[in-house]
């Protein structure tokens, strides 16, 4: 083509974009992926097929990753303005409201994936679609990443829709009324107003209320307490003793996911350390189940699945549970490295680099709890010392009140015949 010609063709190109537009376009995208990620975080003790609150955290995780590289782009574009935290979408708004309103865990997949995140991906293509990508090459970035990421999330979840109540296309009512209201609003980038009678009827019901105790599979047999109050003697009772309180970590992704939602005034950075912080107690509780069944151990059928530390905190404060947690990771900080040796010794590597990750998880968990439950305080170290040792000490009161109702059974006799089994193969005498 004569170089005249496109340069002429070139200089009459159009803008269709401005960065007004697009950084209110980001800043609806970081709005529904941090409300959404915070609702996950809310729902998950109310979760309580293991497979679903197994699954969770990591795309909690993952969309707290998005909506911080989408923060911190929304403000550069918007600089000096500070805004990207408030005046968000009435709209919008209203849509989490009502996906927060689902009534167990089908709606909760229907609303959040099928509804929500389907059109999340729409969104993100439109603007990727869009995109000058010289103008706005640093969005262009990462942003042409998030909808395959999400894709992948929504097949995650497809999967197990359809393993656990059939068909895709069998999708209750749920679906089809939160797809309806965003299409009435005119997708995730639109603006209209829905005056949808089954979304006010919606939006009246009471708000979702986070379980005491959450919620564990009704497959698992009820236990009372996570392990034998005395560290076992033996190799492999010290293996299933130590693997069993990994597995059992759930407990801990549940008090981190669950201030994602009831606390709806942190800074950025909260809701950030949160899901990770989430993410990784439940690797840990997986790595304690990834050992288990490997020696032939079925979860909540061989080993109990207790909370222990929402029992033990019951009618406490979420600020109460998560000050435990920060005690409770100080005082095990400690004895990492003797466990490790211990495992290492015996020949159990697997166990020792488990723990060995898990170590350094704690160290980043160690900076979140003392950062965040102090924030809570005012500042005030004092208190937080008190509320360390009070939590420390409701705990303990539970375990000497429990320990003694209860003989264990039916997991000590299942637990003492696989681990004879085991101890057979190896030769143990
Ligand atoms: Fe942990
Ligand atoms: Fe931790």
């Amino acid at each position: 083509m004569d170089m005249s010609l496109t340069i002429l063709q070139d200089m009459s190109a159009p803008g269709n974009q401005n960065v007004e537009n697009s950084s209110l376009k980001l800043k609806r995208l970081y709005y529904l992926e941090r409300e959404m990620m915070r609702f996950m975080g809310g729902f998950l003790p109310e979760v309580a097929t293991w497979s679903l609150k197994l699954l969770l955290p990591r795309h909690m995780w993952e969309d707290s990753l998005r909506a911080g590289q989408l923060r911190t782009r929304i403000l550069e574009m918007r600089y000096p303005r500070k805004d990207v935290d408030k005046d968000h979408s009435p709209a919008l708004q209203k849509l989490i409201q009502a996906i927060s309103r689902c009534s167990n865990e089908r709606e909760f997949i229907e609303g959040i994936y099928f509804a929500a995140k389907r059109n999340l991906c729409l969104a993100y293509e439109e603007y990727t679609a869009a995109i000058d990508p010289l103008d706005d090459a640093p969005t262009l970035e990462f942003i042409a990443r998030f909808a395959p990421q999400i894709r992948d999330q929504i097949l995650d979840m497809e999967q197990y829709y359809v393993q656990t109540y059939g068909e895709l296309s069998q999708a209750t009512n749920w679906q089809g009324i939160i797809q309806a209201y965003i299409d009435e609003i005119g997708g995730v980038f639109g603006s209209f107003e829905s005056d949808n009678p089954i979304m006010e009827v919606l939006l009246n019901k009471p708000a979702y209320v986070i379980p005491e105790i959450p919620k564990r599979d009704p497959a698992f047999e009820q236990g009372v307490y996570m392990v034998y109050p005395q560290i076992p003697e033996k190799f492999v009772e010290k293996q299933v003793w130590f693997a069993t309180i990994h597995a059992n970590e759930m407990w801990a992704a549940e008090i981190a996911a669950q201030v994602l939602w009831e606390w709806d005034d942190m800074p950025w950075d909260f809701y950030m350390d949160c899901a990770r912080w989430s993410y990784d107690e439940t690797r840990h509780t997986a790595m304690g189940i990834r050992r288990l069944t490997s020696w032939g151990f079925t979860p909540g059928i061989d080993f109990p699945m207790v909370p222990e530390p929402f029992k033990a905190l019951q009618g406490k404060s979420s600020l109460d549970k998560l000050a435990l947690l920060h005690a409770l990771e100080l005082s095990a900080v400690g004895s990492k490295l003797d466990w490790i040796h211990i495992f290492e010794t015996g020949g159990d590597s697997s166990t020792s680099q488990d723990i060995d990750f898990d170590w350094a998880d704690e160290s980043i968990h160690l900076l979140y709890g003392h950062k965040w439950v102090l924030h809570r305080l005012g500042g005030d170290l004092d208190l937080l010392e008190e509320l360390k040792e009070n939590a420390l000490s409701y705990y303990e009161a539970w375990k000497s009140k429990v320990y003694p109702t209860w003989d264990y059974e039916p997991f000590k006799s299942r637990l003492s015949n696989r681990i004879q089994e085991i101890e057979k193969i190896q030769g143990v005498k």
